[in-house]
């Protein structure tokens, strides 16, 4: 198959690598000459572990390239991914399309022939819709099909999340689009029997921002039952384990923290209660999440400043793990930013440390002494507060902590710290739904 993809952000030039890594023969289209210059160097504008590797194998195999020439890029494609950004509209939280249908009217001038074009970035039902309407419009007889075909990839799991998924989603209505589409992936069913799940368009619009929607409450949910347990003496951890052992509410995305962030989960949940408000059915369940996860964060500020005995001014925070979560220098919605804001608020000084996050930090943080590593973070410190689990976090020398620091608090909004561990360390330990 040849495949042309459009936008190299995290979704596209995640599937394009991973198409060709499948056999397909794929061209990556991004407008920002940059990228692609630095693509074909093979420097990867995002950290994602492994991209490098796959991107350098199938380019030198032949089957994967960039360019910046979309009407080049789409040239005898039999499928064309729009991957490109949809963020938060300003102003109204309403996902901005614009760059959606710039590139559905660029593809479909540029395309020679009969081709599939298939929405990848997460975009609100009728969206597909609205791309025919622009194929009717420019080019109707070319026998250009639209499907949507959702993304479930995490990032810091991309690859695998590719390779190995739950499930496929198509939304299409034309049989022979669903053909190209189970032609694409055929190599997953043939591997490992990867379900594809074939749905209307707008069923398949709509599966992508419940499935975020869900995976944003259940979070939510099992956040507000820490707040719970730690006024009632329970264990939250305990409490994830005992109901995500029935196979119904399953184990996984109950691990209470500081509130969900992330490129995703933030916009979509917004921008899914647009579209509930805009056909009069309300979605009370997400809402609450939005406004639960919002106050949240500058929660976990204050619940440091009162770990500290309620006073801060003029004292030093150390911050370990600025990015919303581990394997990605993503900070988009971080909850270590209205953390970090709170604290300096209240006249703490905050140093942190990050292992990737540093220079996207440095963008959105200010007035912070940013370090290179965590015991430089620590050093001089009257608390060590750790908000993103990376991995390098879960073994730190607590001995060489402790010495460093000014006093032996560790605040653990991750819940990675065992309460016996932090103890014979001769830490005091402040977790997440922990009893006191
Ligand atoms: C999320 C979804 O998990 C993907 O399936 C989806 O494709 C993606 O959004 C998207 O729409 O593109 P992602 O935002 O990369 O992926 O990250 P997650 O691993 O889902 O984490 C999101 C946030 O939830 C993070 O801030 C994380 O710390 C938090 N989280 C997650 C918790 O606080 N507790 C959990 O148990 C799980």
């Amino acid at each position: 198959m040849r495949i042309a993809m459009i936008g190299t952000g995290y979704v596209g030039l995640v599937s394009g690598a991973c198409f060709s890594d499948f056999g397909h023969d794929v061209v990556c289209v991004d407008k920002d000459a940059r990228k692609i210059e630095l693509l074909h160097q093979n420097v990867m504008p995002i950290y994602e572990p492994g991209l490098a590797e796959l991107v350098a194998s199938n380019v030198k195999a032949g089957r994967l390239s960039f360019t910046t020439d979309l009407a080049e890029g789409v040239k005898g494609a039999d499928a064309v991914f729009i991957a490109v950004g949809t963020p938060s509209r300003r102003g109204d939280g309403h996902a901005d399309l614009s760059y959606v249908f710039a590139a559905a009217e660029e593809i479909v001038a540029a395309l020679d022939g009969p081709a599939v074009i298939v929405t990848k970035s997460t975009v609100p039902v009728g969206t597909g819709d609205e791309v025919e309407r622009i194929v009717e419009r420019i080019a109707p007889a070319k026998g250009i099909k639209v499907v949507s075909n959702p993304e479930f990839l995490r990032e810091g799991a991309a690859i695998a999340d590719f390779k190995r998924p739950d499930r496929v989603v198509v939304g299409s209505e034309d049989e022979n689009a669903s053909q190209v589409m189970r032609d694409i992936y055929r190599p997953l069913s043939l591997n490992q029997s990867a379900p594809v799940l074939f749905t209307g368009r707008r069923t398949a619009e709509l599966i992508k921002y419940a499935a975020n929607a869900f995976l944003a409450v259940k979070i939510t949910f099992i956040n507000e039952i820490a707040d719970l347990c730690e006024q009632v003496g329970a264990d939250v951890q305990e409490v994830s384990r005992g109901i995500g052992m029935d196979n119904r509410i399953g184990r996984k995305f109950l691990n209470a923290g500081p509130g969900y962030g992330g490129s995703c989960f933030p916009k979509d949940t917004l921008a899914l209660l647009k579209t509930a408000d805009d056909n009069e059915t309300p979605l009370r369940i997400v809402e609450a999440t939005v406004q639960v996860n919002d106050s949240r964060k500058r929660a976990m500020g204050r619940k440091v400043i009162k770990a500290m005995g309620g006073e801060v001014r003029g004292k030093t925070v150390a911050i370990l793990g600025l990015t919303f979560k581990p394997n990605t220098d993503d900070m988009r919605d971080a909850p270590s930013i209205a953390i970090i804001q709170t604290l300096q608020d209240a006249g703490a000084t905050v140093r942190a440390y990050d292992p990737e996050g540093v220079e996207q930090a440095k963008r959105v943080l200010k007035d912070v002494a940013f370090c290179a590593s965590p015991y430089e973070a620590a050093d001089g410190a009257d608390a060590l507060v750790i908000v993103t689990e990376w991995d390098e976090f879960r073994a730190l020398d607590l001995g060489r902590m402790k010495a460093v620091l000014n006093r032996p608090l560790l605040v653990d909004l991750r819940n990675i710290y065992p309460a016996e561990e932090a103890k014979r360390a001769g830490f005091a330990l402040i977790g997440i739904g922990k009893p006191a």
